[in-house]
């Protein structure tokens, strides 16, 4: 039975990347050696990084504009670390939009003082923060751009004269924007890219090498540019696989293409739970997110119905996240409009069952 995969991450990958990824486990490039048993210092690996970090600037339209990609260790968990190691000298100010933001705040209290210059945390994280003002003495402003847990994304993103940095890990090259409008976003691969195993980071240099402290190489984003992401055996697996991913999103036409549909997707889910009586959805209307769709049911009792019936289905990775419940259908790249076809159509069998 074909199975459809809503998992929130690792989650869904296009099919013929995880077929040429495969490949590459057995035979890479024709060379009878795997993939991860030949040196990462190899020509073909380096070629691999290299042409990685090159699809991600050319992805987000970044090319010769100040900044650089890394494929990195520790997950976009790391970043969170990373971010204030390298750039908080005094004070920082983060917008507390969930579980994500909440913890990235944590770390960055480490190293300085912390502003919350705005939370959304008064009505659990329902709705994208808008009143707000942002100090004039922060070394950057922090922000998450999609709220996997919650469903609620940035439509809008805030004006600043201090560096903006963004965690980008559920909805990267899911849409079109400017992204030159940030100056450091890092994103966790087991989205929209790849396995787990690496982070991307693309950073603007010209905000590096201006805190006082000492920063461990292998935290040092400096130390990693200058090695060109190779300073340490870098997750040859997962480097190779977000490649692939990011060259089958370049020949389907890159971000604005996916985004089209990114957005159909969305439109069908989200009318089918605002006209079902079984479903109401979670997040403000205005900030629902485009990759993850949280809703719950009006009626527990009708819960395991629901559940055998998405089982039937071979629908998959429905369930909300444990800190929320009920439901979160997350729709990144790779998921078909057919797949959420299916759901809607489960959903509303629901209802006349209902
Ligand atoms: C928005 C966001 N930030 C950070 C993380 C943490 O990522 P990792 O597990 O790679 O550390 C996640 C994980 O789902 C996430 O969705």
């Amino acid at each position: 039975m074909k199975k459809h995969n809503f998992s929130a991450g690792p989650c869904i990958l296009p099919k013929e990347v995880l077929l040429k990824a495969s490949e590459a486990v057995m035979d890479f490039n024709g060379s009878g050696l795997s993939l991860v048993e030949i040196s990462h210092r190899s020509k073909d690996f380096v070629a691999v990084m290299e042409n990685a970090r090159s699809l991600a600037l050319e992805l987000l339209d970044l090319k010769d504009k100040g900044y650089k990609a890394l494929f990195l260790q520790g997950g976009a968990s790391l970043e969170f670390l990373m971010v204030a190691y390298n750039l908080l000298e005094k004070k920082a100010g983060y917008l507390n939009t969930g579980t994500w933001s909440d913890k990235a705040i944590k770390e960055a209290k480490l190293f300085g003082d912390v502003v919350e210059v705005g939370s959304s945390k008064d009505e659990k994280f329902t709705y994208i923060p808008k009143e707000y003002s942002v100090p004039s003495d922060l070394d950057y402003l922090h922000i998450t751009s999609n709220n996997t847990i919650y469903g609620t994304q940035f439509k809008k993103f805030p004006k600043t004269d201090c560096p903006l940095v963004c965690d980008m890990s559920s909805d990267i090259f899911s849409r079109t924007m400017d992204f030159s409008q940030f100056d450091l976003i890092y994103a966790g691969a087991q989205k929209n890219m790849g396995p787990a195993g690496t982070t991307l980071v693309i950073v603007k240099e010209d905000i590096l090498g201006q805190v006082s402290r000492k920063i461990p190489s292998m935290l040092d984003y400096q130390v990693h540019i200058a090695k060109d992401s190779m300073f340490n055996t870098p997750s040859v697996f997962a480097v190779y696989t977000s490649m692939l991913t990011l060259e089958w999103l370049k020949n389907l036409g890159g971000i604005a293409a996916i985004e089209e549909v990114n957005e159909k997707k969305a439109r069908l889910l989200y009318s089918e739970i605002d006209l079902n009586p079984v479903f109401k959805g979670y997040a403000n209307i205005e900030d629902r997110s485009l990759m993850n769709a949280t809703f719950n049911i009006t009626d527990e009792v009708l819960k395991s119905t629901f559940d055998t019936m998405l089982k039937e289905a071979g629908i998959n990775g429905l369930n909300g996240h444990r800190s929320v419940g009920g439901y979160r259908a997350s729709m990144y790249n790779a998921l078909s409009l057919e797949s959420v076809g299916v759901l809607v159509d489960v959903m509303s069998e629901m209802e006349r069952k209902g």
